[in-house]
């Protein structure tokens, strides 16, 4: 049996975790938050003090480390038995994350992690290259982008909400910079999918977004 996938990509802080999470409900399908398996390994990495440039040695852990992912109200997920969710969402994490995405090796080791979310019913899947790489043959292709700045400004809510000092133009910066090595590398970067349709959000509502999203795939 065929088991559908809508795919959302796009860069940091579009808003992608929030809709896919809002969809996947929706439809009753299964939801792959694939930044997240990045940014787990970019904490292992931390945790163990390998150097960003030590591409064995980062392998290795990607291949040694397990994750488990719960759905409760918010996503709840442990690395090698370790709730590590607070530690998910710090800029330091999605940073060194975004670093070890370029490298190809990495990216090779998490593949089949990520494909082996698709599962009945159906899924969604969040991420720079779910639509051009993971799941090429997806039925459903969404590509979600925000301007820089509207990203910086929610970025900046989120984590001002959260008890955590943030500033604004460090933000814009950070977000910036990790768009470009994003769209740069030279492995799966990131890219509108064929056939993908594009939504700026940056003067939209959630509910709008997803009632564009579920005309699109009905
Ligand atoms: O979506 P996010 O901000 O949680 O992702 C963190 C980093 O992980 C992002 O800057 C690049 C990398 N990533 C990736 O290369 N490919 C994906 N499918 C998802 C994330």
């Amino acid at each position: 049996m065929s088991v559908p996938v809508l795919t959302i990509d796009g860069p940091s802080g579009a808003g992608k975790g929030t809709i896919s999470r809002l969809l996947a409900k929706q439809l009753g399908w299964h939801y792959l938050d694939s930044g997240s398996i990045y940014r787990s390994l970019a904490i292992a990495v931390l945790k163990q003090a390998v150097a960003l440039d030590d591409v064995d040695a980062i392998v290795n852990v990607a291949k040694a480390m397990t994750l488990g992912f719960e759905c409760a109200d918010e996503l709840v997920v442990k690395l090698n038995g370790e709730d590590i969710t607070a530690q998910l969402g710090l800029e330091k994490t999605g940073n060194t994350a975004s670093i070890i995405a370029t490298l190809p090796e990495i990216r090779a080791v998490l593949l089949q992690k990520q494909q082996d979310f698709k599962q009945p019913p159906g899924l969604v899947a969040d991420g720079r290259d779910m639509g051009t790489v993971v799941f090429p043959d997806a039925a459903h292709k969404v590509f979600l982008t925000a301007s820089s700045i509207k990203r910086a400004e929610r970025r900046y809510k989120q984590l001002k909400e959260k008890g955590i000092d943030a500033n604004l133009i460090g933000l814009t910066k950070d977000i910036e910079e990790r768009d470009r090595r994003d769209r740069e590398r030279a492995t799966a970067p990131l890219s509108m999918a064929s056939g993908a349709l594009f939504i700026d959000s940056s003067d939209m509502t959630i509910d709008a977004v997803i009632t564009q999203v579920l005309d699109f795939i009905r």
